[in-house]
C-alpha cells in the first residue's frame, strides 16, 4: 500500500539497547540475532507496524512476542530487494508493551552482513491510520472486495436483523494465500459493503478455513440465544471442525474451548451446517475432500455429531479435490414441487480447468442425499456456471422470503495469485439468487440470476433500442464513459435463421471479448483470449462455452461489466458465465454482428452503473 508509506509516523520514545542494531524509524530496533534471525522491537503507543512486503521472496515466520510470551505466529514475504508495498501489523492490543517480532527468514545466508541488506529491516514503518486509499486500476468499482490482501472463498455467511453478513479467506499480512483468517464485510443491500474487523483469526488449533454460520434462535448450544454460531475447519497439521460463537451480530467471536467438535482421519474441509425442521436437528454437509466425497452429519446442539451417511464417491465431476459444498431445498419451476441442491465446488477439474462448481438434485430425507438420475440411469454432471471465475460458491443461512442468495469468489486457483493486481487480490461475484427450473431434456437445473438489490445500481439509460436488424455487416454502438465503462447491458436476440450472433466488445487498443449465442449449437461462448492483459498465466486466455435453454429461439441476455470483469447471465440466470477481463482501457464499443444471415436484437438498453448509488 504505497500511500500508507506516506502516512505520518508516531513519534515515541524508547530507551533502545545500544549494539549492533539499526534503527528503521523511532520506535523500532532491528537485531539481527544470525543469518536467518532477526529481532524487531517496537515500542511505544503507535497503533500499525507497517511490514515490508516483496511478493517474489518466501515467507518470513513471524513469532509475535508480549511480555516474554509468544502471543502469536503469522507468515509475510518481507521484503529483500525492493518493497512491493506494505501490509499493517495491528498493535491496539499491546497498548503499554513493548512488542517483539522474532523474524525467521528462509533465505539462504551464509552470513548476517549479507541478511543485513534485506530491503525490509529499513523499511518498518510505525503510524496511527491506515490510508487505504485505493491505487488499483483492476479494483472493481461494485463488486466486493477486501480492503488490502488476498481474499478466497466467501463463507460464514448469515443474514440477521437486515443486514447480510460477509465472512471471507483473507490474508491480511499479504496478497497471496497464507495466514488463512476470516475477514467480515456486511451490507444493507448487498451492493454497499462496510468493512469489519477480522472476526476469526489463527489460534492454537490451526489456521481458520471455510465454513458456514448459523444463528441458533433457540440457543441449543447453549452459547446464548439468537447467538451467532459458525463453524469452521482448523487447518493445522490436520483438518478438523471447530466452533466459534458471536453474541454481538457476528462482530467478534469466542473460540470454543471444546474443539474440534469433528475429527476424521483423512483431510475434511468447509463445514456448512443448517436447522433442518423435518427432523428438528442440525445438519452438516462436510467435503471429504481427498475422497471426493460430502459427508452428512446431524447434532441437537452443533458440539455433538453423528455421521449418517456420505455422498457422491464415484459420481459426478471427479477430477479434482470436492471442496465447499452446501445443501439446500428449493421449489422447481415456483410450484410446490420442492428438491433439494447439493452444491459441490470441485478444483481443479471444472469445465475449462482448474476451478468450477457442479451441482446435483435431488431429494434429502434428513439422514441421506440420493442423487436424480437421467434417463439412462445415470447421475448427469451439471455446472452452476460455465466461466472460469466463480468458485466455492456457497449460499446465505437465514435469507430473509426464502431467498437462496449465494455468492462465489471471482476468480480460478489455476492463477488467482497472479492476476495483476497488489494491493488485494480477488473480488466477490454478484449476490445471485438460485432457483430451480426443468429443462428440456425434463431434468431439473439450477439457475442463478442477480440478485433484485443490483437493479439499484443502474445510472442513465445510454443507449436505448427497441428493435434492430443484424446482419454479417455489423451494428455498432458506444458503451459508456464514465466510471471506466462499468456498465449493465439488457438485450434480446432473435436470431431468426441466422448463424451464429456475436457481440464484441473492444477498446481502440484493439483488445476484445466476444459473446457468441450459436442458435444452432445452443450454445454461448466466451472468448477473452484478447481481452487485454492475458499473459499472467497461461491458463487464462480461454473460450469458456454454456449450453443455452433457449431451444435456438429468442436468448436473453443481461451483462454485468466491471472494471476486471464480465458475467453474462442468459434467460434468467439459465446459462451463466463469470470471467474476468483485464482490458488496458475500458471497452468504449459493442459490435453485434452475424456470422450468416440476419438476426434481430430486440430491447436493447444499456445502463451506466453508478457505484455509489
Ligand atoms: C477452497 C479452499 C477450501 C479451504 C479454503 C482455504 O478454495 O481450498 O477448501 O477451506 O480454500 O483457504
Amino acid at each position: 500500500m504505497k500511500s500508507i508509506l506516506k502516512t505520518a509516523m508516531a513519534v515515541l520514545s524508547l530507551p533502545f539497547i545500544s549494539g549492533a542494531t539499526v534503527s528503521a524509524s523511532e520506535g523500532i530496533k532491528v537485531e539481527h540475532l544470525g543469518t536467518n534471525n532477526t529481532l524487531v522491537r517496537v515500542a511505544g503507543d503507535a497503533r500499525y507496524l507497517l511490514l515490508p512486503v516483496q511478493e517474489a521472496y518466501d515467507d518470513a515466520t513471524v513469532n509475535v512476542i508480549v511480555d516474554g510470551k509468544l502471543d502469536r505466529t503469522f507468515y509475510v514475504r518481507l521484503a529483500k530487494s525492493k518493497v512491493d508495498y506494505t501490509v499493517p501489523f495491528d498493535l491496539s492490543s499491546y497498548d503499554g508493551h513493548v512488542v517483539v517480532l522474532n523474524i525467521v527468514t528462509s533465505q539462504n545466508r551464509t552470513t548476517v552482513r549479507e541478511a543485513k541488506e534485506d530491503a525490509c529491516w529499513n523499511n518498518f514503518v510505525l503510524t496511527d491510520s491506515l490510508d487505504v486509499t485505493n491505487y488499483e486500476k483492476y479494483r472493481p468499482a461494485y463488486h466486493h472486495t477486501p480492503l488490502y490482501g488476498w481474499m478466497n472463498d466467501p463463507n460464514g455467511m448469515f443474514y440477521k436483523d437486515g443486514r447480510w453478513h460477509l465472512y471471507y479467506q483473507w490474508n491480511p499480512y499479504g496478497s497471496k494465500w497464507q495466514n488463512m483468517t476470516w475477514g467480515h464485510s456486511s451490507s444493507s443491500d448487498l451492493v454497499n459493503w462496510q468493512h469489519h474487523p477480522a472476526a476469526i483469526e489463527p489460534n492454537g488449533l490451526g489456521s481458520v478455513f471455510s465454513g458456514s454460520s448459523a444463528v441458533d434462535t433457540e440457543n441449543s448450544a447453549g452459547f446464548g440465544k439468537d447467538a451467532v454460531v459458525a463453524m469452521y475447519t482448523s487447518a493445522g497439521v490436520s483438518q478438523i471442525q471447530s466452533l466459534a460463537y458471536s453474541t454481538d451480530n457476528g462482530e467478534t467471536f469466542t473460540i470454543y474451548p471444546g474443539n474440534p467438535v469433528i475429527t476424521l482421519e483423512s483431510e475434511a474441509r468447509d463445514p456448512n451446517m443448517f436447522w433442518n425442521p423435518d427432523t428438528k436437528l442440525w445438519t452438516l454437509i462436510l467435503a471429504h475432500a481427498l475422497d471426493r466425497e460430502m459427508l452428512i452429519f446431524t447434532s441437537p446442539d452443533m458440539k455433538e455429531w453423528t455421521l449418517q451417511s456420505s455422498f457422491g464417491k464415484g459420481l459426478g465431476a471427479q477430477d479434482g479435490v470436492w471442496e465447499c459444498p452446501d445443501l439446500f431445498r428449493l421449489p422447481v419451476d415456483g410450484t410446490d414441487i420442492q428438491k433439494w441442491v447439493l452444491l459441490c465446488n470441485i478444483n481443479p477439474g471444472g469445465p475449462f480447468g482448474g476451478s468450477g462448481i457442479q451441482y446435483f438434485i435431488g431429494d434429502f430425507d434428513g439422514k441421506t442425499f440420493t442423487a436424480d438420475t437421467d434417463s439412462d440411469g445415470n447421475v448427469p454432471v451439471k455446472w452452476l456456471d460455465y466461466g472460469k471465475d466463480n468458485y466455492a460458491i456457497v449460499s446465505w443461512s437465514d435469507a430473509p422470503d426464502g431467498r437462496r442468495t449465494a455468492i462465489g469468489w471471482m476468480s480460478n486457483w489455476q492463477y488467482a495469485a497472479e492476476v495483476p493486481t497488489k494491493q488485494f487480490r480477488s473480488a466477490n461475484t454478484l449476490p445471485r439468487e438460485i432457483s430451480l427450473f426443468t429443462g428440456t431434456d425434463r431434468q431439473i437445473y439450477a439457475a442463478s440470476s442477480p440478485s433484485p438489490e443490483l437493479t439499484a445500481l443502474r445510472g442513465k439509460v445510454t443507449t436505448v433500442t427497441k428493435s434492430a436488424n443484424i446482419s454479417r455487416k455489423g451494428k455498432t454502438f458506444a458503451l459508456p464513459t464514465e466510471n471506466d465503462g462499468i456498465c449493465e447491458i439488457l438485450v434480446d436476440i432473435d436470431p431468426a435463421k441466422a448463424g451464429p450472433i456475436s457481440l464484441t466488445f473492444s477498446n481502440d487498443k484493439g483488445e476484445k471479448s466476444i459473446l457468441t449465442y450459436d442458435p444452432k449449437g445452443q450454445t454461448l461462448a466466451f472468448d477473452r483470449r484478447q481481452s487485454g492483459i492475458v499473459d499472467f498465466s497461461q491458463d487464462f486466455p480461454v473460450v469458456t462455452v454454456a449450453p443455452t435453454f433457449s431451444a435456438g429461439r429468442n436468448i436473453s441476455l443481461r451483462i454485468f461489466f466491471d472494471r476486471a470483469s464480465i458475467e453474462v447471465f442468459a434467460d434468467g440466470g439459465k446459462s451463466v458465465m463469470t470471467n474476468l477481463v483485464f482490458p488496458t482501457a475500458p471497452y468504449s464499443t459493442m459490435t453485434i454482428n452475424t456470422a450468416e444471415g440476419t438476426a434481430k436484437v430486440k430491447n436493447l438498453k444499456i445502463y451506466s452503473i453508478n457505484p455509489e448509488k
